[in-house]
């Protein structure tokens, strides 16, 4: 990988951050919402939040649920309000709608691997069509008075649009990038290839944010200096140890970095269990929701994928705890420290963008 030497731009999406360099919590579809925000914003907020990506098409109006985590942000912190859509005239007229809350500014999605999604043009099927990223994004550089930036992957199938998106992303005057450096097709199985940010730092008159495996503080800070990029974004590692953007700000300046116990996951399966749960679903459905988060808090866990494979077995919440005290604090493991890595044997699942994939 080249060592980048370009300093990060500065702009008006660096200044809202209050320290050194930011981390964003990435947008995800049925996790980033309200819920979710409430527990991170506890275990530490990051610099920047991104809403779960509004759907725009003619006639669609804003989801209240996900419009609810802009007009009730629990953190204090900038929230950009994530589209996708290709309708020009629709994509103008929700960023439109939108600017009447108190959003930091508008992102565009350009990843998302969804067939469903990829196959109607949008989200990751942007990425084919330069000319159609070009006319969207001039138009709606038009309509956002505050800041627009975009959130893509490398390139649909390969990267040869890759240099000419770019090109575009500077000529529409895009205020910030979040870099998901695989391809489309690349779903999840490939490796990310940060030189990629290396690139779009070298080109690009705006910041980037580095996404894809950003696993820990350390991790986040060794691929922020090899690449030049002015932050990092991270999706499902916060999921799995909610502190990480605790840790990144407190290495950041210098202070002991928070070192979580097996109690404090436990305590923050607790959190979620209470924060996602709504009075008109019964425990089946509470037990479903949770899951999909502790597939990501069990690469933690326990490295042979006990806890991941009996948790996934549970059904009510008495027995879902139960699982829970076993794996996380009874025989002396409450004051054992979480690792901070994924363990490598073990995979989430799902891992997909998209209720729908
Ligand atoms: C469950 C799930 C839902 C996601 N939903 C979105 C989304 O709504 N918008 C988006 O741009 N990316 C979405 N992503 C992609 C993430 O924002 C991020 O780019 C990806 O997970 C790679 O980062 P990570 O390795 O830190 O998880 C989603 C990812 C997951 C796992």
């Amino acid at each position: 990988m080249t060592v980048a030497n370009a300093e990060p731009k500065t702009s008006s999406v660096l200044s809202l951050c209050t320290n050194p360099w930011p981390s964003a919590l990435a947008p995800m579809q049925d996790v980033t919402g309200l819920p979710f925000m409430g527990v991170i914003a506890e275990c530490g907020s990051p610099d920047f939040y991104f809403t779960e990506f509004f759907r725009v098409y003619p006639n669609s109006k804003l989801d209240p649920e996900i419009l609810s985590s802009i007009t009730r942000n629990p953190s204090g912190k900038p929230i950009f309000a994530q589209l996708i859509g290709e309708s020009i005239p629709n994509l103008d007229r929700i960023a439109r709608e939108l600017q009447q809350f108190s959003i930091a500014g508008v992102d565009l999605n350009m990843g998302c691997p969804a067939p469903r999604v990829y196959k109607k043009n949008v989200g990751g099927g942007l990425l084919k069509d330069s000319r159609k990223i070009e006319l969207i994004l001039k138009s709606l550089r038009r309509e956002v008075k505050s800041l627009l930036t975009v959130k893509m992957r490398i390139g649909f199938e390969d990267d040869r649009n890759f240099e000419d998106i770019l090109s575009i992303l500077n000529d529409c005057e895009v205020d910030l990038l979040s870099l998901h450096t695989r391809t489309v097709l690349g779903g999840y199985r490939t490796d990310p290839d940060h030189e990629y940010v290396a690139r779009a730092v070298e080109r690009l008159d705006c910041p980037v944010l580095l996404n894809g495996n950003v696993t820990s503080a350390k991790v986040a800070y060794s691929l922020k200096c090899q690449t030049g990029a002015a932050g990092v974004m991270i999706g499902r590692s916060a999921i799995r140890n909610p502190w990480i953007f605790r840790q990144i700000r407190e290495m950041q300046l210098g202070m002991p970095v928070f070192e979580p116990r097996m109690n404090d996951l436990y305590k923050y399966v607790q959190n979620l269990f209470v924060a996602l749960g709504k009075p008109e679903m019964d425990d089946r459905r509470i037990v479903g929701r949770i899951k999909k988060f502790l597939n990501f808090v069990g690469l933690s866990v326990c490295p042979e994928g006990k806890f991941l494979h009996q948790m996934r077995r549970s059904s009510t919440p008495a027995e879902l705890f139960r699982i829970c005290e076993k794996f996380m604090i009874s025989e002396g493991l409450a004051f054992q420290k979480l690792n901070l890595e994924p363990f490598d044997s073990l995979l989430a699942r799902p891992s997909q963008e998209s209720v729908e994939s």
